[in-house]
């Protein structure tokens, strides 16, 4: 075997994991390779996940607020109008933009990119196949990062393109006069939003008797208030049966009610993990009840040295948490040592206003039975939110009852993806509610409705 085909790692996979990992193992000085099927790199999240969905939500929260909140301001503007193309157009540049700097970094760090799908032969081996070419790798230690795919439902028949997963839902040529999202999860409410910002008569069908299932419930309860003021047909506690599209319509079943028309059918169901041909079998990778790489706790799978990270292992199935497993598994590699703090990841939803947590809710707690103060704080009390004109929402922070220590935040409110940030690190560094209350924010800031929150577990917040 040729020796560019001998590597010290190769990582399966170039999302936010692998490609994170690849760099992060390359800056250790290992000789790495990165193999990933698509043109592109960055995975999910760069191409059809995170990065355009975000680029949609700007412009399509642009196009709302020209058409029905800048009036309030003073600012008038006669016939707002919507060019979709272009705000596609600007979207894909986005994508481009990020997918070719992937490119760009695994180029400076030295990281070999092998164009291809890859498959495990046992001992070490990596076989990747790219059209009729074939090509075999010697790897010291393999790492799948091979992510997630959407979930499809029994009875809906999926032709990609009437009744789609969110790729389709990302790139839609006109804006559907009536929509139907199977899902009130992230990805039903963000695209959702954005389609029902451009126009769409936007229904959601979710099975629970709740939206956004995960969250703490005061936070999905008062984000589900705004989401319906602002216009999505919310109905819950509806099992979705069937979906199939009907000459120029698409017709969707649910029990107990009459079927839902709709031009478009968005399914947000969930996300199953990507092992598909990945040669798991021959390679002895065990997978656990649901179809994951059952990991131990330092991303061994059960085959000697093949490591798994991210969407494709249990776990919540976020960019971020792939990162830092990525990172951690790596470091191990190297210097025997990595380590992530599941207790630490922020979890965002970025619809309007964001919904965002780190940390316990109120209900984990309970079932625990850990004692908790809880402070809130509402944006209507705070005056950059008056200014901003976005008062919806608030902060909650948790904290022990005895220690202080913060156990959990929850914010719904504008910009809350980026004000978790704070409770993150807070929490990273094992901080007591008392330490933000006593930490100095700027004023006047969204920030401070942190603060406020972190005054309030202890009774005395200034500002209410
Ligand atoms: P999800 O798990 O968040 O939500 C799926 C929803 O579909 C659940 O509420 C579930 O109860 C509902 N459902 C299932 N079967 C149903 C039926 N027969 N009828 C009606 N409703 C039904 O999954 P989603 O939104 O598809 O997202 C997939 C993954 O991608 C998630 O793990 C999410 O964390 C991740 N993601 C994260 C984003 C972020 O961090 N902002 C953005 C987009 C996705």
């Amino acid at each position: 075997m040729a020796d560019h085909d001998h590597f010290d790692l190769v990582v399966i996979g170039a999302g936010p994991g692998g490609y994170v990992a690849a760099l992060r193992a390359a800056q250790l000085g290992l000789k790495v390779a990165c193999v990933e099927e698509e043109k592109a790199l960055g995975g999910t999240c760069l191409r059809v996940g995170c990065i355009p969905s975000k680029a949609l939500l700007e412009s399509s929260e642009k196009y709302h607020e020209a058409g029905h909140a800048l009036a309030e301001h003073g600012v008038q503007i006669a016939g707002v109008g919507l060019d979709l193309a272009a705000m596609m157009k600007r979207k894909d540049k986005v994508v481009t933009t990020l997918t070719r700097g992937v490119a760009s970094l695994f180029k400076k760090a030295g990281v070999t990119r092998i164009e291809g799908h890859g498959r495990l032969r046992g001992g070490g081996q990596v076989q990747v196949t790219s059209g009729d070419a074939t090509r075999t790798l010697e790897a010291k230690d393999i790492l799948i990062a091979t992510g997630s795919k959407v979930a499809t439902l029994p009875g809906v028949a999926m032709d990609w393109d009437r009744i789609g997963g969110s790729t389709e839902a990302l790139s839609w040529p006109e804006v559907p006069e009536r929509l139907v999202v199977i899902g009130a999860g992230v990805i039903g409410l963000e695209l959702g939003s954005v389609w029902q910002r451009l126009g769409a008569q936007v229904t959601v069908l979710e099975y629970m008797d709740r939206i956004l299932v995960g969250v703490d419930d005061e936070a999905a309860k008062a984000a589900h208030k705004v989401f319906s003021k602002q216009g999505l047909d919310i109905r819950t506690g509806v099992k979705v049966t069937g979906a199939k599209v009907e000459g120029d319509r698409c017709v969707v079943t649910y029990e107990g009610g009459e079927p839902l028309e709709a031009d478009r059918v968005l399914v947000a169901v969930g996300r199953r993990p990507n092992t598909d041909d990945l040669g798991l079998d021959v390679a002895g990778v065990e997978v656990d009840d649901r179809g994951r790489i059952a990991i131990d706790a330092h991303f061994a799978t059960s085959a000697a040295h093949v490591w798994a990270i991210g969407d494709v292992v249990a776990g919540p199935m976020l960019a971020h948490k792939a990162e830092e497993e990525g990172i951690a598994c790596v470091e191990r590699l190297v210097t025997g040592y990595g380590h992530v703090n599941y207790d630490a990841i922020p979890n965002i939803v970025y619809t309007h206003p964001e919904v965002a947590s780190v940390g316990r809710t109120e209900a984990q707690l309970k079932e625990d039975g850990v004692p908790y103060n809880k402070g809130s704080f509402p944006f209507l009390a705070n005056g950059r939110a008056r200014a901003l004109g976005s008062t919806d929402g608030f902060v909650k922070i948790l904290a022990h009852a005895e220690t202080d220590r913060v156990l959990g935040v929850h914010i719904v409110g504008p910009r809350a993806g980026d004000l978790i940030a704070e409770a993150a690190v807070a929490m990273e560094f094992g901080a007591s509610a008392e330490d933000i209350a006593r930490s100095c924010h700027a004023h006047p800031t969204l920030a401070e409705a942190v603060k406020e929150a972190a005054l309030a577990v202890g009774g005395r917040a200034l500002h209410i």
